[in-house]
């Protein structure tokens, strides 16, 4: 296991033991969160009793393949617990920059159903702005995305259309496209988040502002925790 792979073990572990009988959790999508997941795994394996709402059918196929309850919007309206991981957390603000993994629109769904998200990742991901490093994924109608590409350049983006690994474009779960929109370091999340949203065309973007009540971070130092200011 590679150094950062360790930290999100770490990380992905400290999470799952948040996870208490009886609770709906969020279950994120990523290599963190993957680790969130085999630790749930091996609890369920120990008798722990909840169910999830998975952010992607990757992390779906996963939890199930471990045990893990699987329920749905259908029969249940709250979420208890959200984990996930991200691209981008801000320092002081917790915002984020989420879905370079592709799953961006359920996860910001599951967030907002849930009563508290925990975000988690190795300290890699810290970031003074939000755009430092990471562009903005957003994901988009595949009809009309030109036009909803060069109204996302309007607000000051590069955009790139996402491509999956034979170069055509990436569809995701929910048979959509992703944009990915690089802004220099955003000044203003909520405000960035809030124009993005206005644009027809488009269903979310990765811009999670004022959803994680909790960072988990893995570094040198073991495992911090993190509130936002
Ligand atoms: C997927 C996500 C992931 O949480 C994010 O990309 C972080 O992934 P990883 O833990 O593999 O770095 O937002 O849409």
């Amino acid at each position: 296991m590679s150094d950062a792979d360790d930290l999100k073990r770490q990380v992905g572990e400290a999470a799952a033991a948040l996870v208490e009988n009886g609770m709906v959790v969020g279950i994120g999508t990523g290599s963190t969160a993957n680790h969130v997941i085999d630790s749930l795994g091996e609890r369920v394996r120990q008798g722990l009793d909840f169910v999830g709402i998975p952010t992607s059918r990757r992390s779906e196929e996963r939890a199930r393949a471990l045990g893990i309850r699987i329920v749905g919007f259908d029969t249940h309206d709250r979420i208890d617990l959200t984990i996930d991981g991200a691209d981008e957390i801000a320092r002081g603000t917790l915002h984020l920059v989420k879905g370079l993994g592709g799953a961006l629109l359920r996860e910001k769904i599951v967030a907002a159903a849930s009563r508290r998200m925990v975000v988690i990742a190795d300290d890699s991901k810290l970031v003074d702005h939000l755009g430092s490093h990471v562009p903005v994924p957003v994901e988009v109608s595949g009809f009309g995305w030109e036009s909803t590409a060069r109204q996302l350049g309007g607000l000051g983006a590069r955009v790139t259309p996402r491509q999956d690994r034979n170069g055509s474009l990436f569809v995701t779960d929910g048979g959509n496209m992703i944009l990915d929109c690089a802004f220099a370091p955003i000044a203003d999340p909520a405000r960035l988040e809030a124009e993005i949203a206005a644009i027809v065309g488009v269903f979310e973007s990765g811009l999670f502002v004022g959803r994680a009540a909790l960072a988990l971070v893995a570094g040198r130092d073991g495992v911090v925790r993190i509130e936002p200011e």
